[in-house]
Formats: structure tokens, sequence, C-alpha cells
């Protein structure tokens, strides 16, 4: 904004005055600068319009949101495992595997006791009781012995509920790249037709080995 000062000085020349004042007047003349005035005299948006152009940025937020919805019925088998994991184990391990009545799985935690996946599988399926309290599971180095509470699942989820569960544990707890891949693998065989692991492992008689032979056709039909 440019400034126009103007200085007006008036005089009394009145003769007759005996002391002749002085009197000093400052005028400011504010003058806008061209921008200023092409913004004053341009239209106006009105009030109403502006509101819903500053909703518009969240309108398109929900719009895309909408469109990019996560397909319900596309499920693998890690998601499928994470919805087992909810029903079945969060009880007792906490949602995230934080622990509660059972140990806690996350941090790792569940890939120290079970460095083998097959192992940790077959666990699951027998439970405390299919183990026997007092015997130690797990790895050795682990030192765990069992002192009751973890229920037996053989009879509850068939094959390919235990191993998504376990997957489930191993790559969102165990943060296990493993997982990840063999979960993948898994998804493309049982998909195109050449697994069906519907059927339920025995928990009296079913053996880590047995289930190890699972995985190992997994990365062979895949390899
Ligand atoms: C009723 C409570 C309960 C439920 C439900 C439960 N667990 Fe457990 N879990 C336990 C207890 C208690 C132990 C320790 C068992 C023992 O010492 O005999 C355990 C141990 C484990 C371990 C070994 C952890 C370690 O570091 O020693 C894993 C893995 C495990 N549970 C996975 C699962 C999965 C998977 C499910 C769901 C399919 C599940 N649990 C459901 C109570 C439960």
């Amino acid at each position: 904004m440019s400034h126009k000062v103007l200085h007006l000085q008036l005089k009394s020349n009145h003769q007759l005055r005996p002391q002749p004042k002085r009197v000093e007047k400052t005028i400011v003349v504010v003058e806008d600068a061209p921008y200023v005035s092409a913004a004053k005299t341009r239209n106006k948006i009105p009030w109403w319009a502006a509101s819903a152009l500053l909703c518009l940025p969240i309108w398109a937020i929900i719009y895309v949101g909408t469109l990019e919805r996560p397909d319900v019925e596309a499920t693998g088998v890690l998601q499928h495992g994470a919805e087992i994991y909810a029903q079945r184990c969060s009880s007792c391990h906490g949602a995230n595997g934080g622990g509660g009545a059972g140990y806690k799985l996350n941090d790792g935690e569940v890939m120290i006791t079970f460095p083998h996946i097959e192992d940790m599988a077959e666990w699951i399926t027998k439970g405390s009781d299919g183990f026997g309290v007092g015997n130690s599971y797990g790895d050795p180095e682990r030192g765990r012995i069992v002192a009751g509470g973890m229920p037996a699942f053989g009879d509850v989820l068939n094959a390919e509920e235990i191993i998504s569960v376990v997957l489930h544990e191993r790559a969102v707890f165990g943060n296990s790249e493993d997982a990840v891949i063999l979960a993948t693998e898994l998804d493309h065989i049982i998909e195109a037709g050449e697994m069906n692991l519907e059927m339920y492992f025995d928990a009296e008689t079913i053996t880590s080995s047995e289930i190890a032979e699972i995985f190992e056709e997994t990365h062979n039909t895949t390899s």
C-alpha cells in the first residue's frame, strides 16, 4: 500500500492578531495498490459456495474410500488365521498377542518357543492335555513345561484352520517372513485346487513330521 502524505500549512495572515498562529495539519491519503483494488472490486464467492468448496476435499476422500473398500470375500490364509485368532485364541493370549491367561505371543515370543512351524501346529492340535502336564513342549532351549490350560483344537479346527492361525501368529506376532511366503504359496495351491486341507488332524496320532510334509509339498508344488 502506498501513502500519499500531503502537508498543508495553514497560516493565519490576519494582521490584527498580535501573535499569528501557525497551524499545521497532516492529512494521510491512503491509496490502494492495484492488486488490492482489484480484489475489492472482484465478484465475491457467496459464503455458502465457499463452505461447499471447503467440504470438497472431504467428499473426495469419502468417495475414494468407498471405491477402495477391500473385498470382504477375498480371504487368504493369513486373513482367515486372523479371524480364527480373534474368535478362538485372543481371549487367553490377548487381542494383539500381548498375553493373558496364556503366554504372550507377540514381539517374536512365539518364534522363540517354536522355531519350527510344524511343532507349533502339533501343539495347537493337541493342547496341554495332549502333551501331558509336566512334559516339555517347544524348543528344549526355551524350557517350557506343560502346566495345563491350553485347549486342544484338533477336533475344533480343521487342518487349514490350524495352519492358518499358526501362520497368522508367526507372521503378525513373530514377524516371520517365512510365514508370509508360505501363506502366499498355500493361497496359490489351494486356489488352484492342488491341495485340500479340509481334513482334521487326529490329535491322538498326528506327529510334527507329518505336518511338516504338508509344508514341504507346498514348497515343491509352488517352485
Ligand atoms: C483358555 C485359554 C487359552 C486359549 C483359548 C488358547 N490358549 Fe494358547 N495357551 C494357553 C495356556 C494356559 C498356555 C500354556 C499351556 C501350558 O503351560 O500347558 C498356552 C500356550 C500357547 C502357546 C505356547 C506359547 C509359549 O510361548 O509357550 C501357543 C503358541 C498358543 N498357546 C497358541 C494358541 C492358539 C493358536 C490358540 C487359538 C487357536 C490358543 N493358544 C488358545 C491358554 C489358551
